[in-house]
């Protein structure tokens, strides 16, 4: 695991963009297909979005043909609820980026067959040839994707009941409580430990704690991220904040001032 330890948001978007932009012209090169991405929701990711889209304006990105997965989606929110994750990834993702909505698969949070939902899913993500590069964000609970605390570390895609904590969390993005769903389905730790490569965001010192414990806690279910600590090929790029429990931190900062050139993926084409 790479841990950056950037200055502010901003450079937090840039490097993480950066690091994405990488594994998708590596995965076209490689495997002669567009690159399939995995997407997170929530705010972390929003500004590494933003940064895709300009490098697709200036044309040192290419997504033409591009696939996607989101990580997870809430059960029971209604068509069209602007904090579906449908909709969410649709206006931060989809339309932005340009890409064609045939192509990004969002679970269905009103299937009436949700394990069969779950199953569909994960074979899609294996017709698509696997993802090439998931993007993560952190729960101040440790969970990624919605696979919270006690998740078995071997999950599949699969329905989930939120933690309370996480309602809370996410309470701020609907008027009340009770109109956040306590259900979700959710790429499970398993799935999401398929994709080739990982690039995590986090930011803020609501995220400090689980930082910690993901990057220097043992690998355990209590702290689902932990398990990218298995992961052979994971980015991590958080801000100071964020990075401010961490006992390494340090260390971090000075791999990363003194990597050599031939180390340098944040330099453009690298
Ligand atoms: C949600 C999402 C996660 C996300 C987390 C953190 O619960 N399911 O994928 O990582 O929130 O969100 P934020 O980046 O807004 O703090």
């Amino acid at each position: 695991m790479e841990v950056v330890i950037a200055a502010n948001a901003a450079e937090v978007a840039r490097l993480a963009a950066l690091r994405v932009a990488r594994a998708c012209r590596s995965a076209t090169t490689r495997r002669g297909i567009p690159p399939v991405l995995g997407f997170a929701t929530g705010s972390s990711p929003l500004g590494l979005y933003a940064e895709l889209t300009a490098m697709l304006e200036d044309g040192s990105l290419d997504l033409a043909g591009a696939a996607g997965f989101a990580l997870d989606e809430y059960i029971g929110l209604p068509k069209g609820h602007p904090e579906s994750y449908a909709e969410v990834i649709r206006r931060t993702v989809t339309e932005p980026l340009g890409l064609d909505p045939a192509y990004v698969h969002v679970l269905d949070g009103n299937s009436d067959d949700p394990l069969g939902t779950c199953a569909r899913f994960e074979q899609a993500i294996i017709d698509a040839g696997g993802v090439d590069v998931q993007i993560v964000g952190i729960g101040a609970n440790g969970h990624i994707g919605f696979n919270e605390p006690g998740s078995s570390l071997a999950s599949r895609t699969r329905p989930m009941t939120l933690a309370e904590r996480t309602r809370k969390d996410n309470q701020r993005f609907f008027d009340s409580l009770d109109e956040v769903p306590t259900q979700c389905l959710t790429q499970g730790l398993g799935t999401i430990m398929d994709a080739r490569e990982i690039v995590m965001v986090a930011k803020g010192t609501n995220k400090a704690e689980a930082v910690a414990k993901m990057l220097e806690g043992p690998v355990s279910s209590s702290c689902p991220a932990s398990v990218l600590q298995l992961h052979p090929n994971v980015t991590i790029v958080i801000d100071d904040d964020a990075a401010s429990r961490l006992s390494t931190a340090e260390h971090h900062r000075m791999a990363w001032t003194n990597k050599p050139e031939w180390m340098r993926w944040d330099r453009l084409n690298h």
